[in-house]
């Protein structure tokens, strides 16, 4: 049966509210057509975008090329580590000392976590205390792909590594370094990545932001060949080349240093990634409140629901009612702190008691509301299993 509201209602029928969900067979689908997308370039997953254990060892089972984690913090790395042998790449630089000295010395203990860096400053902390300690850190550098059409800044605000005389000065500052080892490159295409480029709403922006990805594609891929070629002329021999995110797939894998693509938000499938046009994935993640009282006929009021997301200062940070055709959230109090109005004009009869559904619009966010997550298949509910939050675990 197609999911629909009736399906999902039926499913948690004996359910306390609220609850995030996941529908298994989506997330199946999910981790084929990305895998489809990819090509037999291995995945590594985005762990940010996941944040439950459970569901990270399962999409790694399911993935048949897989290469390792990105992580997004230390004490998640070294948490994850604890129990893996996976290859870990924390996906930004970490300048707190006391953390480094621990990754420096769970290396030092057969573990394998490589730090980013973009920064003569990260050298030289790391060669200090690589010194003092006797450690030998792993180290990816991560190169800023973003481009600048006139005053627009396409792409993120990371790292200050935007060309090839700049890599070419902090690889000779590397050369000095005796414990750091340099064994990967990574450039992250967030305006591609990242980015939708169809939004119903929003045609002539969607227009351009697709005229401005294919214009930066090339400068993209010319600049991730350069440095790849620099890195190497100056002896390092790479062991891996990160590129992109789920939105990006598609062009990434073009690139031929490339050896593996981060995913992470595509599993789920929050509603920001809704808006793109060369693919579309399953809304395989999302939660439930209850409707507990009616301010009027065809106004259904919710308990709880404001469930934001980082990001720009825009509208898409909202969740988005799922699979309620006639249904919309009140302009004046969007998803509300612990009651979300809901004005709905469709066929369902709803009551109090019953479910409204929504799609947060990040991928792993969604978990730092929830302690647990009810994985669905087939009709039924099939287990529950914790969230890093539910492992009482909170990195950001
Ligand atoms: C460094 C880096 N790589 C890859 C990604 C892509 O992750 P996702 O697939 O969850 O969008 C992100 C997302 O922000 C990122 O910061």
């Amino acid at each position: 049966m197609q999911p629909n509201y009736t399906y999902y209602k039926n499913i948690i029928a004996e359910q306390s509210y609220p609850l995030a969900l996941v529908d298994m067979d989506l997330l199946d689908q999910n981790i084929q057509l990305l895998q489809e997308q990819a090509q037999g370039l291995p995945i590594r997953i985005a762990s940010k975008s996941v944040r439950c254990r459970y569901l990270l060892d399962y999409i790694k089972n399911k993935l048949e090329y897989y290469t390792g984690l990105m992580t997004y913090h230390g004490e998640e790395a070294l948490w994850l580590a604890e129990e893996s042998e996976d290859h870990i790449l924390m996906g930004y630089p970490i300048v707190d000392e006391a953390l480094l000295i621990k990754i420096g010395t769970a290396n030092s203990n057969e573990k394998n976590i490589v730090l980013m860096i973009d920064d003569a400053q990260h050298i030289q902390q790391l060669e200090r205390l690589g010194q003092t300690f006797g450690f030998k850190f792993k180290v990816c550098v991560d190169i800023d792909l973003s481009v600048d059409f006139g005053p627009l800044h396409f792409g993120v605000w990371r790292s200050p590594l935007v060309n090839i005389e700049k890599l070419e000065v902090f690889l000779n500052t590397l050369e000095q370094a005796k414990h750091i080892q340099l064994e990967g490159l990574m450039g992250y295409e967030a305006q591609i990545a990242g980015v939708g480029d169809q939004v119903k709403s929003q045609k002539v922006k969607s227009t351009l932001i697709r005229l401005l990805k294919r214009r930066s594609l090339p400068k993209i891929h010319q600049w991730r060949a350069e440095a790849v070629q620099k890195i190497r002329d100056k002896g390092h021999s790479l062991v891996f080349v990160n590129g992109g995110g789920t939105g990006s797939i598609l062009q990434t894998k073009k690139e031929r240093d490339i050896t593996e693509v981060a995913v992470g938000s595509g599993f789920y499938s929050p509603h920001l990634f809704d808006y793109y046009e060369d693919f579309q994935l399953n809304p395989a993640a999302f939660f439930a409140v209850q409707i507990v009282r009616q301010a009027k006929p065809g106004v259904f009021t919710c308990h709880g629901g404001g469930y934001l997301s980082s990001g720009g200062m825009d509208k898409f940070r909202l969740p988005k009612i799922h699979l309620l055709p006639g249904a919309k959230m009140d302009i004046n109090e969007g998803a509300g702190e612990v009651q979300t109005p809901i004005f709905y004009t469709g066929s369902e009869k709803l009551n109090l008691g019953d479910p409204i559904f929504f799609r947060h619009s990040k991928a792993g966010e969604l978990c730092e509301r929830f302690n647990k997550l009810y994985l669905i298949r087939k009709g039924k509910i099939i287990k529950s299993v914790k969230t890093y939050r539910g492992e009482q675990k909170c990195f950001l």
